[in-house]
């Protein structure tokens, strides 16, 4: 069995100042950290929670893909909150942001939401909301899974980064503390002031910047940034397009 441990007070001394109420929580084992904090929310348990699985037995990407993670050799943790955000665009390029500078400087962000290292993934963001009963606030889910230790391709045509190429001291619960304080701050300043602040943070890491890209719908052109309100902007054979949908997936192309 692997023993992890996991820095919950420090955790916890350093965000229930900024979140009333806030709690730490580490789960042995779940089907998937997001889909419990969906699940509480559904019935009426909106209380801010940063919930950690050791071990996710059906963990998930985006677009509906799956998230493979061995316990002991990655972070997968979902924070959960009430904000009450006026605009939601852009709010997963603001988490990458964070969690990027939280890290590492030499991490880079591939639109919309994962965190890159020379070209490979090293972690991956998944956002879910929810209703959080009466009141402009939704109860926001952040999943973040961060590979630690290296593992094996399992079918991708590159094997994914892990932090431990830039730290080899790091593991799962340093890596943690580091995320979790910042990641409050963010969220909170981004359902003040939106993504607007966190574009040129985000322009500083943007791993597609100038380079040719092709989308999952078949578009193709060069990446040029990304917009005040986080939509990708593509330079294509019809013109300059803003890239807004989080249904499509974007890959760097060969010229
Ligand atoms: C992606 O890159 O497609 C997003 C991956 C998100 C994975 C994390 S791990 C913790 C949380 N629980 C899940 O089931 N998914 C997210």
């Amino acid at each position: 069995m692997i023993v992890i441990r996991w820095p919950a007070e420090a955790i916890w001394q350093a965000v229930e100042p900024l979140l009333a109420g806030f709690t730490v929580e580490v789960l042995p084992e779940i089907d998937s950290s997001n889909s419990e904090l969906m699940r509480r929310a559904r019935v009426g348990r909106t209380e801010p929670v940063l919930l950690v699985a050791e071990r996710q037995t059906a963990g998930r990407g985006r677009l509906g893909r799956g998230w493979q993670s061995a316990a002991g050799d990655s972070l997968t943790f979902s924070l959960g909150l009430p904000l009450a955000a006026a605009d939601w665009a852009g709010l997963s390029l603001a988490v990458g942001v964070s969690c990027a500078e939280s890290l590492h400087p030499r991490i880079r962000l591939k639109w919309p939401n994962d965190l890159w290292l020379d070209d490979r993934k090293l972690a991956g963001i998944l956002i879910e909301t929810a209703s959080s009963g009466a009141g402009p606030a939704r109860y926001a889910v952040i999943g973040i899974g961060l590979n630690v230790a290296p593992r094996p391709a399992e079918g991708l045509s590159t094997p994914p980064a892990a932090l431990r190429e830039l730290d080899p001291g790091a593991d799962a619960g340093s890596a943690l503390l580091r995320i979790a304080e910042p990641l409050v701050r963010t969220l909170q300043a981004f359902e003040h002031y939106g993504f607007a602040p966190f574009q040129g943070r985000f322009q500083a890491r943007d791993a597609l910047r100038d380079r040719p890209v092709a989308l999952s719908d078949g578009t193709t052109g060069t990446a040029h940034g990304v917009t005040d309100a986080g939509s990708l902007l593509v330079h294509t054979a019809a013109g300059m397009q803003a890239i807004s949908s989080s249904e499509v997936s974007v890959r760097p192309a060969t010229p």
